[in-house]
């Protein structure tokens, strides 16, 4: 039985992460960027969010990938690479594998000890499976030494994790991935859909505050690893639905004047100020779709959920 991952580290020590952090909390608004959410604590918080009765993405995406795995498999590249990116537990791209058959896979993922746990659980149960995992952060120039050139591939980048880009940092990052997607290589997206914004707002503001947590927990992350001085209980959750923009936006807004200190600098945050964490952008199917022709894609089939909440995209780049 094979077990060894083949691991990658493509990120190495994040030299620019505390500048960037830096630059974030100086910025107006304030914010930090999603992937800051991933630390090991982030990626279990998440794997919670993902089975609360509230958040339906991943309910939804699943049911719709276990549908329609063979329509994907017969567009699919023949004894392809699969390559998964924010791979996280490795949990979704089950349903495909025995579909798609894979020639072998390859999970990217910024949550280091996360996907070394996930990739090896899915090579011991999948032992004719070839598996590769790289750490890496996808929102930069990805360097992969795996897969070769000229090997077939399918990208899998399930989870609406799209979401978290406005739709002009999603039009760069599609581009940025053709040269991984290929000539004749397919593109599996996971994206959530515009819908009664009630059922929005309740998968963000679940009642067990989960998400709260979830979202807190980059003030944390900042004390653990870097130091910082922060009393994160005295920044409350927000997340809101801009219903005119489609996306959530989420917040960790002030209680009270405090101070986070990082780095040797210092910010002050008034009372009830903001700093944004995250967007969730939500689509209409057509708005999805024209967003990937523009960096170039062909929109080729689409599946959904009855309720139409998510949507399962197949794009392609031609021969
Ligand atoms: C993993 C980025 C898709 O936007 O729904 C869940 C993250 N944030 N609850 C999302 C998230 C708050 C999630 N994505």
């Amino acid at each position: 039985m094979r077990t060894a991952v083949r691991f990658y580290d493509a990120l190495g020590d994040e030299p620019d992460a505390l500048g960037e952090l830096l630059a974030g909390l100086a910025a107006r608004p304030r914010a930090i960027a999603p992937k800051f959410f991933y630390d090991e604590r982030g990626s279990e918080l998440f794997e919670a969010i993902c089975r609360l009765p509230e958040y339906y993405p991943t309910r939804t995406e699943t049911a719709i990938l276990r549908q329609c795995a063979p329509a994907i498999a017969e567009r699919a590249p023949r004894r392809a690479v699969l390559v998964e990116l924010g791979s996280g537990a490795s949990e979704k791209v089950r349903l495909l594998l025995d579909a798609l058959r894979p020639q072998a896979y390859l999970g990217i993922d910024i949550s280091r000890d996360f996907l070394r746990a996930a990739t090896r659980r899915l090579a011991h149960d999948y032992p004719w499976l070839a598996v590769h995992a790289a750490c890496a952060d996808f929102s930069q120039p990805l360097a992969l030494r795996y897969p070769p050139p000229h090997v077939p591939r399918l990208l899998f980048f399930p989870g609406s994790s799209i979401g978290n880009f406005t739709p002009e940092e999603a039009v760069a990052l599609l581009e940025r991935l053709r040269p991984l997607v290929g000539p004749g290589g397919g593109f599996v997206v996971g994206v959530d859909l515009q819908k009664d914004p009630r059922v929005i707002r309740a998968a963000y503001n679940d009642a067990r505050g989960v998400t709260a947590a979830f979202n807190r927990n980059v003030l944390y992350r900042l004390r653990r690893e870097y130091g910082a001085k922060v009393d994160p209980e005295r920044f409350a959750h927000e997340a809101v639905y801009n219903e005119a923009l489609g996306r959530v936006e989420m917040y960790l807004v002030s209680c009270g004047e405090q101070e986070i200190r990082l780095g040797g600098r210092t910010f002050v945050f008034a009372p009830g100020e903001r700093l944004h964490t995250e967007y969730s952008y939500k689509y209409t199917i057509e708005g999805f779709q024209a967003l990937a022709r523009t960096a170039g894609y062909r929109a080729e089939a689409v599946w959904t959920d009855a309720r139409g909440y998510f949507s399962v995209h197949y794009l392609s780049l031609p021969q």
